[in-house]
């Protein structure tokens, strides 16, 4: 008998393999990460039409800044500006809401701007929250949290509180948690977020993640026991 499909109201991606992705065809790692851009476009749409209400996408690291080439670092962040500015019409137009979390200040002005503004065109949308990691790290926004908290002056704090303080305020926890290209692990992706989410990890490099497989996913994910602590 067929399964049902449970569908999870907030997905986490962690876009991985661009380079090895590009290194197996003899292409530059940027033509890689042009591909990863043209994939992310694909998953993101799908994840609307399956009904599931909010995607993260780690885009960018705090650690990618200090752990590769000036000039792979330069082309990423132009390809992230022109995909923000040519994506926006269609996000807006298609009623997602755009948010970001990580420390924007650092990144280049032209950058920000486009952030800005994608946030502000789409911020009463009621669609899909497409909420994307930017210079992003899970440590780094979980410190950020308690200084702010600290700031405030309070001396004791429960879990709600801090959540307000992370990027993800307001957000629901992670459901699910993909990886692409065969790594298993988090690399400071939303550590407090995914506390109890599921956990899948493809094979495929992300430029070869597509419509078809989300629907590998979600059946993967229908077939998991969330027991929460609890027994089935
Ligand atoms: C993911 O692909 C994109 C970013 C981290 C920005 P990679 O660039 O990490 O690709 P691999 O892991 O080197 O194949
Ligand atoms: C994780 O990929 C970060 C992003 C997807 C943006 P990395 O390729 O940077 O992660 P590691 O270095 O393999 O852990
Ligand atoms: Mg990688």
């Amino acid at each position: 008998m067929e399964q049902t499909l449970k569908i999870p109201t907030h997905i986490g991606f962690i876009m991985d393999g661009n380079g090895r992705w590009a290194t197996q065809r003899g292409l530059s790692r940027s033509d890689g990460h042009r591909q990863g851009a043209e994939a992310m476009k694909k998953v993101v749409k799908a994840c609307s039409q399956k009904g599931i209400k909010v995607v993260s996408i780690y885009a960018f690291s705090c650690e990618n800044w200090s752990k590769r080439p000036q000039t792979e670092i330069k082309f990423l962040f132009s390809l992230i500006t022109q995909f923000v500015k040519k994506e926006m019409k269609d996000y807006v137009k298609s009623g997602y809401r755009v948010r970001f979390s990580g420390d924007l200040s650092q990144l280049p002005k032209s950058t920000q701007n486009a952030v800005q503004k994608i946030i502000d065109a789409s911020k009463d949308n009621q669609g899909l929250i497409v909420n994307i990691a930017l210079n992003y790290g899970s440590h780094q926004e979980i410190v950020r949290a308690v200084n702010r908290i600290l700031q405030s002056g309070l001396r004791e704090i429960d879990e709600q509180m801090l959540e307000d303080c992370l990027y993800s305020a307001g957000l629901p926890p992670l459901d699910l948690v993909v990886r692409s290209s065969g790594e298993k692990r988090l690399s400071n992706f939303m550590l407090w977020q995914a506390s109890y989410s599921e956990l899948i990890f493809l094979d495929k490099y992300w430029p070869d993640f597509d419509e078809d497989t989300l629907d590998e996913i979600l059946k993967e994910y229908s077939k998991r026991d969330r027991r929460f602590g609890g027994i089935s």
